[in-house]
């Protein structure tokens, strides 16, 4: 499914409205909603958003955060997805502190990290993810070994041209969640984003395939400018 959105505003509308019916469905069914939250800078919007207009829409005290990937930082350094997180939501909002369940990247191995949090994640409702430039998602970059993981849900992979390692939820994971949700924003995403969609498997991003699931594609106009006519609604 692919949705267009006029621009990065309205594609984090978009996300805000569909995240909060995920997570009324969620409290509805079971009485509480998982979700892992993706980083980069195009969910920032996103997170502003359900932490102002739609703060009272989200039900934080029944709402377990948890995260799709993080780098091999502290919480506190310009580069932790949890830090971003917590700036742009997370620290604005009657979240209890137990229902936060960030990846450990201050820990100096980043394994043990990884493992860490394979004990810690849960069944997701609703997991959201990037696209980078490369075809990577959370952290599962092209060539990456982690790319033929099938039995771990949590690596740590070292990626040689950010020559660090990250940390991040696996393909079986990622593939478990009830919803998955792609946003992507910007006409530099548009040629990924033709490849991904329209083109033959090869970018990690593609492999993201939920068993169960549903899996959403909301862009802005310019990341959908290079997709066939006939792409989205
Ligand atoms: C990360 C992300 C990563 C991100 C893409 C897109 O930790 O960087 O999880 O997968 O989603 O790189 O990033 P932008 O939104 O900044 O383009």
């Amino acid at each position: 499914m692919i949705e267009i959105f006029a621009n990065a505003q309205e594609l984090a509308r978009g996300a805000a409205e569909y995240f909060v019916a995920r997570s009324a469905e969620a409290v509805d069914r079971k009485g509480f909603f998982t979700v892992a939250l993706s980083g980069g800078s195009t969910p920032k919007a996103l997170y502003q958003l359900l932490a102002e207009s739609f703060q009272t829409q989200v039900p934080w005290s029944r709402t377990h955060f948890f995260w799709s990937d993080e780098r091999h930082v502290p919480p506190d350094h310009p580069d932790s997805n949890y830090r971003m997180t917590n700036e742009a939501m997370l620290s604005h909002v009657p979240v209890p502190e137990g229902n936060v369940h960030r990846i450990h990247g201050e820990n100096p191995d980043a394994a043990e990290a990884a493992r860490e949090y394979e004990q810690t994640v849960q069944q997701l409702d609703l997991i959201l993810l990037g696209l980078g430039a490369d075809g990577h998602t959370a952290s599962i970059f092209p060539g990456s070994e982690v790319l033929h993981e099938t039995a771990r849900l949590v690596a740590a992979p070292w990626v040689e041209k950010l020559n660090t390692h990250r940390i991040t939820m696996t393909l079986p994971l990622l593939d478990s969640g009830a919803s998955v949700l792609f946003l992507v924003s910007g006409a530099d995403k548009a040629e990924i984003v033709k490849e991904v969609i329209e083109g033959p498997q090869k970018y990690p991003a593609q492999f993201v395939q939920p068993a169960h699931g549903q899996l959403l594609w909301m862009l802005d106009k310019d990341a959908a400018s290079f997709l066939a006519a006939d792409k989205g609604q």
